[in-house]
């Protein structure tokens, strides 16, 4: 049976004439609707763990714009506070955590098996969002790839090149790989769960893919990635994948085949015709208008939204940004966006 749903329609590696489109952060700081539920929940861990707020979050850009998918309401850090490790937030700043760097920290967190017990409000979120959201709308659920959510266990906070990652991976290899592990197998049960709540898509992020090289990027990008794609398709056959390895660069050639996965998203560091000629012919795609975009707008939105559109119009597309929208965007450039890749 051929679903309605356009982003499920593209996953499938059809052709459409207009693109389906959503948005990386498309809930968030830049939406004055967002701020005011943020204010009501009081800090943003609270509106991830309040179900009927952060199903409010996510509907919000679905209200406002009629994006063609929702994405889950949560963070990718919420596993790694599943696992046992204390998070917070630092408002300006972004998370810090408790951090992993030895044998006997590793032994502390707590079985994969359990992550469960911690994240029961965000399948209950999943579960307000099947009832509510429009019937043309997909729900995609998400999870942080194994390396990008160890960079941040390992360093405690963001860090601009994952030194500390990078250094515990040369100097300490047991305790990095057993590291990757658990959060693989964690990610297996909550993508699994998600799932059974009710997502029909599943995402994931590898934000900072872009700073392994060599056979580190096979070891640790593509092959977590694979094995978890490999469980959930064994378990989930018709659940399409997004495997987003963002920095991938000259790397993004035949990932498909690579990770097992029905899409590979894209950042804006390579051009959307040289992806069509490389990664295009692998099966969907997604990406990648730069964010800038987002807070400049004008013609220059228009010109690069076009060109993006033209030069994947040749195979299944799902029209997105190159990353997250940033607080300083405006609004109306994201309207404008949206009536460019439907209007053309
Ligand atoms: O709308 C959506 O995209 C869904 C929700 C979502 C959030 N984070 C909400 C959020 C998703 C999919 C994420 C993924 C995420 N979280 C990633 C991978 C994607 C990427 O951006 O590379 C990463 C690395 C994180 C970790 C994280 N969460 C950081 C580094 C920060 C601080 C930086 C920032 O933008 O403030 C967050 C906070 C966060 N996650 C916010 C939102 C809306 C802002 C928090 C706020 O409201 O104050």
């Amino acid at each position: 049976m051929t679903s309605q749903k356009t982003i499920l329609r593209a996953l499938a590696r059809e052709t459409l004439p207009t693109p389906p489109i959503w948005m990386m952060r498309q809930a968030g700081r830049y939406l004055p609707e967002y701020k005011a539920t943020r204010a009501q929940a009081g800090d943003f861990l609270s509106l991830c763990y309040s179900p009927d707020l952060a199903a409010e979050v996510t509907l919000q850009p679905i209200r406002r714009y009629g994006f063609d998918a929702a994405i889950l309401f949560a963070d990718i850090l919420l596993l790694p506070q599943a696992l046992g490790a204390d998070l917070w937030f630092v408002t300006g700043e972004g998370p810090r955590l408790s951090t992993i760097t030895t044998a006997d920290e590793l032994a502390a967190l707590k079985p994969a098996a359990d992550v469960n017990d911690h994240l029961s409000p965000i399948y209950e979120t999943i579960k307000i969002l099947s009832k509510e959201l429009p019937s043309e709308t997909t729900l995609i659920g998400f999870a942080g790839s194994p390396w990008t959510v160890a960079t941040y266990m390992i360093a405690g906070q963001g860090t601009p090149d994952q030194a500390p990652a990078h250094a515990l991976k040369d100097e300490n290899r047991a305790v990095f790989d057993g590291l990757i592990d658990v959060i693989t197998e964690g990610t297996i049960v909550y993508l699994s769960t998600q799932i059974e709540a009710g997502a029909e898509v599943i995402k994931l992020f590898d934000s900072w893919a872009g700073s392994l090289h060599g056979d580190d990027f096979q070891r640790y990008s593509i092959e977590p990635m694979r094995k978890i794609t490999a469980a959930l398709k064994a378990a989930y056959p018709h659940v399409p994948i997004i495997a987003f390895p963002r920095g991938a660069g000259d790397k993004y050639t035949d990932l498909h085949a690579a990770i097992g996965a029905d899409c590979i998203a894209f950042d804006d560091g390579v051009s959307a015709d040289w992806v069509a000629k490389n990664v295009q012919t692998g099966g969907c795609v997604q990406g990648n208008l730069a964010s800038s975009h987002m807070v400049t707008g004008g013609n220059a939105l228009v010109a690069e939204t076009r060109k993006i559109v033209d030069a994947l119009s040749g195979g299944p597309h799902i029209f997105n940004l190159g990353h997250g929208i940033t607080p300083d965007a405006d609004p109306a450039n994201v309207q404008l966006m949206i009536d460019t890749v439907r209007g053309g």
